[in-house]
């Protein structure tokens, strides 16, 4: 049974998953899963502690709320995601990612969010592994130069010095590894639907998805 109370939308870095499952989540009032930072802040932990049972362990104090429909995370009440934004975290959390204990860690976390509320889940295998029922699956895809560009106006606007070449050839790497991996590889589900997001504003990319999320829990 398809679970319509669940949007996936997955796809390579700086593809706009974020900018629409933010979107979509606050249109639908639907929370929202931003994966992608919860490797982040395992990563974070896993930095400090270097053990996966320890780096659980420190995971499980931080606490993970939903601000204006986007994730936070709080270490001591102390707001740690713009730290956590930062290339050398995702670097890192890409390595750690392609391990099982890593995965297996996170896993009940994020199914633990999905509810009758309705949940927008990000990341690379939302469709294929997390919610393999979810109602409607998205792989949102943009050109490689775009999701550089677009990514080069993130940092650039947190405040982070980036080298655009440094940059494109990090997306590069980090992508081919995510698609390489063995376990939870960045793939599009059988039953998802591609949308490329290179041409079109975010405006766009959100009515596309909404169109089609409508049409899957259309009554019949
Ligand atoms: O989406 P992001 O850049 O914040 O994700 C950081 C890293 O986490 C990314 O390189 C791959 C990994 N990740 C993953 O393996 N599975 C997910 N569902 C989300 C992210």
């Amino acid at each position: 049974m398809k679970n319509n109370n669940i949007i996936t939308i997955d796809g390579p870095s700086a593809s706009g998953k974020g900018s629409l499952a933010k979107a979509l989540a606050k249109e639908l009032d639907f929370i929202l899963l931003d994966s992608g930072l919860l490797y982040r802040a395992y990563s974070y932990c896993f930095e400090q502690t270097q053990t996966h049972s320890a780096a659980k362990d420190l995971f499980s104090d931080l606490r993970v709320e939903s601000v204006n429909h986007e994730m936070h995370v709080f270490e001591n009440n102390q707001d740690i995601t713009s730290i956590l934004r930062h290339e050398n975290i995702a670097k890192s959390a890409s390595q750690l990612s392609s391990l099982q204990e890593t995965r297996d860690n996170l896993m009940s976390f994020q199914r633990d969010l999905a509810s009758d509320h309705g949940l927008v889940a990000d990341g690379r295998d939302m469709g294929t592994v997390v919610f393999p029922d979810a109602g409607t699956k998205i792989f949102l895809v943009a050109d490689a130069e775009v999701r550089a560009q677009r990514r080069f106006y993130e940092l650039q606007n947190a405040g982070q010095g980036v080298n655009m070449r440094d940059l494109i050839e990090d997306i590069r790497l980090r992508d081919e590894a995510d698609k390489a991996r063995k376990i939870s590889p960045l793939k599009p589900a059988d039953d998802s639907i591609e949308v490329n997001s290179s041409n079109l504003t975010p405006q766009e990319v959100l009515e596309i998805v909404l169109k089609i999320y409508k049409e899957n829990t259309k009554e019949v």
